[in-house]
């Protein structure tokens, strides 16, 4: 099958979050499996300077914004067994961030007008086109209202990913024929139309042939109004259409006995010994006590409200009063980071707090803690707690999404389960389960051994997966 990704970020060139670890792994997961499978990028700044010298010219065109020819150039260039094209638009796109400009809905629009564009300038043309999320939400509505009459775009059958439905590109009407091309129909029949203005979000789900998004409880969540961002009657049109598969990880990447970036590296043997140097390397290096035996609680995430770290600054004094060092890697919401800020300035030695993005940094946290903390409000599937269970590290979870789907919590009767999980979003329930894992590391030594190994354990590989996706992908095909 020839499938293509399309996305707004990817590893291994660029990533803000857990989309990048998919479309750096799920890809290539898939061509393993015998398929023809290409992604398609912008042509970020950080690429352009750590990459564009390898890259190859595909084609250059251009496509019109604004009523205006705005030039195109693709780029190509093969990882493994996977095709990567990069769309580069200077304006557009070297910038210093991602997103979270005011034109993010004319870049965008451009970046999905390019790749439209590119499949006839290339002569390629997919079974699949697998958009992610809003950036790409528009594409199924594009192709659909305006090369319908085209055989070679019309047999392209489309499927569009939600990772995570809060962030939906709603932006004003007036882009839907100056940037979009699209007949004002689509607004007032209503399949774009969201709010006064257009959602791409809203858009992908309507038009694609099937829609799928991360895990299968978000996918049950998103159907309500608690969890569906004022989309969940547009979502409960298409139940039947819409799946949740769960992501995994790249377990070359994310591997604790070769991680280039760990001083020390370990196994499912010598995990103690492991974390304890790490620990150590890690607690010298951002000013915490050096002390192998105390339990290490570590965080590595975006700090913004999806995150449930509002549950953590609520119990900031019981949880300073209990025997453990806090790591924080984040940034995001200055009211949060500043919290953070407060929080190591005054408990210097106990927890620390690093403000940025760090891909190292990020590999020696998994490495060094024992708990991970991930309270999420809600959480379409998280790579975090992924990544901690393959280093041994335990996921302390809120039971919502993802986290629910891949969390089994501790049963001491049993002694099964990878992980501590709570229900209700609440601050002393999260201080209860925590306080009963800080019991167990230091009381209960052979039941935290046994929970250690059931996460280290668990499958958290794409296989299972990309068998469900190549299953999606003939089911549509046949439609
Ligand atoms: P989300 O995509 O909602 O941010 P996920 O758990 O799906 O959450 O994915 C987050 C990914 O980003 C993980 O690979 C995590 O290690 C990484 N990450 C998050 N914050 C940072 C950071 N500050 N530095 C380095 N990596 C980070
Ligand atoms: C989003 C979600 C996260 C998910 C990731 C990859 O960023 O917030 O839960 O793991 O996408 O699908």
């Amino acid at each position: 099958m020839r499938i293509l990704h399309v996305a707004a970020e990817g590893l291994p060139f660029v990533k803000s979050g857990g989309l990048a670890d998919v479309i750096g792994s799920l890809p290539q997961e898939l061509a393993a499996k015998g398929n023809d499978v290409r992604v398609v990028l912008p042509l970020y700044r950080k690429i352009a300077c750590n990459y564009h010298q390898d890259f190859n010219l595909a084609a250059q065109y251009s496509v019109s914004i604004n009523y205006r020819e705005i030039p195109v150039s693709v780029w190509y260039q093969q990882v493994k067994s996977v095709t990567y094209y990069f769309v580069e638009h200077q304006g557009y796109f070297e910038r210093d961030a991602l997103y979270g400009y005011m034109d993010d809905g004319e870049r965008f629009a451009y970046f999905q007008k390019a790749v439209i564009e590119m499949m006839n300038q290339l002569d390629y043309f997919p079974d699949i086109l697998h958009c992610h999320d809003w950036h790409t939400g528009m594409i199924p509505a594009m192709i659909k209202e305006t090369h319908h009459y085209d055989d070679r775009y019309a047999h392209i059958r489309h499927v569009y990913t939600i990772h995570n439905l809060a962030y939906q590109g709603n932006f004003g009407p007036e882009m839907l024929d100056s940037c979009l091309g699209l007949p004002w129909s689509v607004y007032d029949n209503g399949n774009v139309r969201f709010d006064g203005g257009i959602s791409f979000m809203k858009s992908g789900i309507l038009y694609a042939d099937k829609v799928t998004t991360v895990s299968p409880s978000y996918a049950q969540e998103i159907l309500t109004p608690q969890y569906g961002e004022h989309l969940d009657l547009v979502l409960r049109l298409r139940e039947y259409d819409l799946w949740g598969i769960t992501n995994g990880i790249d377990l070359e990447e994310w591997n604790p006995k070769t991680d280039p970036c760990l001083p020390y590296h370990f196994n499912k043997v010598n995990v103690k010994r492991g974390k304890s140097e790490n620990k150590l390397a890690l607690q010298k290096d951002m000013g915490l006590q050096e002390n192998k035996d105390v339990m290490m609680v570590g965080v590595v995430s975006r700090l913004t409200w999806q995150k449930g770290f509002y549950l953590v600054i609520e119990q900031l004094s019981r949880l300073c009063a209990e025997p453990i060092q806090i790591m924080i890697l984040g940034s995001g919401e200055a009211a949060l980071e500043e919290k953070m800020y407060q929080l190591e300035a005054g408990n210097r030695g106990k927890i620390a707090f690093y403000r940025g993005y760090n891909e190292e940094l990020a590999h020696r946290v998994y490495a060094a803690s024992d708990l991970f903390l991930m309270p999420s409000l809600f959480e379409p599937c998280g790579i975090s707690q992924l990544i901690s269970m393959r280093y041994g590290a335990l996921p302390l979870v809120r039971e919502t999404g993802g986290l629910k789907d891949t969390v089994q919590p501790f049963n001491e009767f049993e002694k099964t389960g990878n992980g501590f999980s709570f229900t209700n979003y609440n601050s002393d329930e999260m201080m209860t389960v925590l306080e009963y894992a800080i019991h167990l590391y230091y009381d209960k030594k052979d039941d935290w051994r046994k929970l250690v190994q059931n996460a280290m354990n668990t499958d958290v590989s794409w296989e299972h997966s990309a068998n469900h996706y190549m299953r999606l992908y003939q089911e549509v095909s046949k439609q």
